[in-house]
């Protein structure tokens, strides 16, 4: 018999609720970005991202419930992030998700955020095996992860400031870009390369003015840290060379945010010996980062995978197929404790 799940997310400036079938197939995941309400702030309003999805949420239900009334669908579970987020946007999904449970009867499965993010490729049909190396870079976070299985999952690396996402959104503001700034950091850094292609000279030769990020930390750690990439980005900018671009800067922030990543994806998949790397959040929209990690992985002879721009970012439907998971463990595991349960270690 197949089964149906429900995903609520609203963890940040993403209100998500969606239908899957079976833990794999999306049927619908609607989506509500509220890029345009914070991008005058250059950054997300705690008390405006909960009042969106307050305004949103009840449409989206109702998207979701009209699928399921039209078709008659049985639902099984409805899986709703609970952690980590914002407090007053969490709480929105979370009453919503209980909403739900009134009406279907049905458990309701906190899911951690990042745990969802982890999973999004069983939606693309990627087959996961266990133990494997996560990688997570967003808006919000930036980690690494050794998982051995649903619910255990070892942080190996954080990062000791900003999230890599926020670094390049800053980085991004410094140098007068809209927000979100990393694709704008990515477009500039592009234009670089291909305009020093043209003039025929070689970018690998060009010695980054930037320091490198975390230079002497051993093989066995891999943490992050983009805070004073910034800070000599600012001072750098206060007293740059007449001639240089501000796509040049672009690509020189880029390189060394990619560099910092690599390194600690290496020594990671070095240390743990892993077969597979599952990386996601919305940095990972940067096709000069997926391209670097892909040789990178090539080169380990480990597996790569991706999951495509939507599922990268926020959104419900990683939220049930995490769901799902947890539904289908039931017998060894309780899931009205699931998320104190979760072991982020
Ligand atoms: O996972 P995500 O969509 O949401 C939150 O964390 O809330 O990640 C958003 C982050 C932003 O910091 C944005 O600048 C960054 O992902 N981002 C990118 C690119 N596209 C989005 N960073 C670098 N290159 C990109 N192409």
């Amino acid at each position: 018999m197949d089964t149906f799940g429900i995903g609520i997310e609203s963890s940040c400036d993403e209100t998500g609720v969606a239908l899957i079938k079976n833990g794999r197939e999306i049927i619908a995941n609607p989506l509500f970005s509220q890029i345009n309400i914070h991008k005058e702030y250059g950054g997300v309003v705690p008390e405006k991202a909960s009042r969106a999805h307050l305004e949103k949420i009840p449409y989206l239900l109702k998207e979701i419930t009209d699928i399921i009334d039209k078709k008659n669908i049985k639902i099984s579970y409805i899986a709703v992030t609970a952690r980590p987020g914002l407090a007053g946007s969490l709480l929105i999904g979370y009453n919503a998700a209980h909403a739900l449970k009134l009406i279907y009867n049905k458990p309701v499965i906190p899911i951690h955020h990042l745990e969802a993010h982890l999973y999004a490729p069983l939606l693309e049909n990627e087959k996961i095996t266990y133990p494997f190396l996560g990688l997570l870079l967003s808006g919000g976070n930036s980690g690494l992860y050794y998982i051995k299985g649903i619910s255990k999952i070892k942080v190996i690396g954080d990062t000791l400031d900003d999230a890599c996402g926020e670094a390049l959104d800053k980085a991004a503001a410094l140098l007068k870009m809209p927000y979100p700034g990393g694709p704008h950091i990515e477009k500039n850094a592009n234009e670089f390369i291909r305009k020093q292609k043209t003039l025929k000279k070689n970018t690998s030769a060009i010695k980054n003015p930037l320091p490198v990020i975390l230079k002497n930390q051993p093989p066995d750690k891999f943490q992050f840290s983009f805070s004073g990439l910034k800070t000599a980005l600012l001072y750098f900018l206060k007293d740059k060379p007449k001639n240089i671009t501000t796509e040049e800067i672009a690509y020189y922030f880029q390189e060394r945010v990619i560099e910092i990543v690599l390194r600690n994806v290496k020594n990671a998949i070095r240390k743990y010996k892993i077969p597979a790397v599952v990386a996601a959040g919305g940095v990972l929209a940067n096709q000069t980062l997926k391209t670097a990690l892909k040789e990178l992985c090539e080169k380990e002879n480990v597996k790569l995978i991706v999951p495509s721009p939507f599922l990268c970012t926020d959104n419900a439907a990683m939220v049930a197929a995490a769901g799902y998971l947890y539904f289908k463990a039931k017998n060894n595991l309780n899931i009205k404790s699931v998320s104190s349960k979760i072991s982020f270690f």
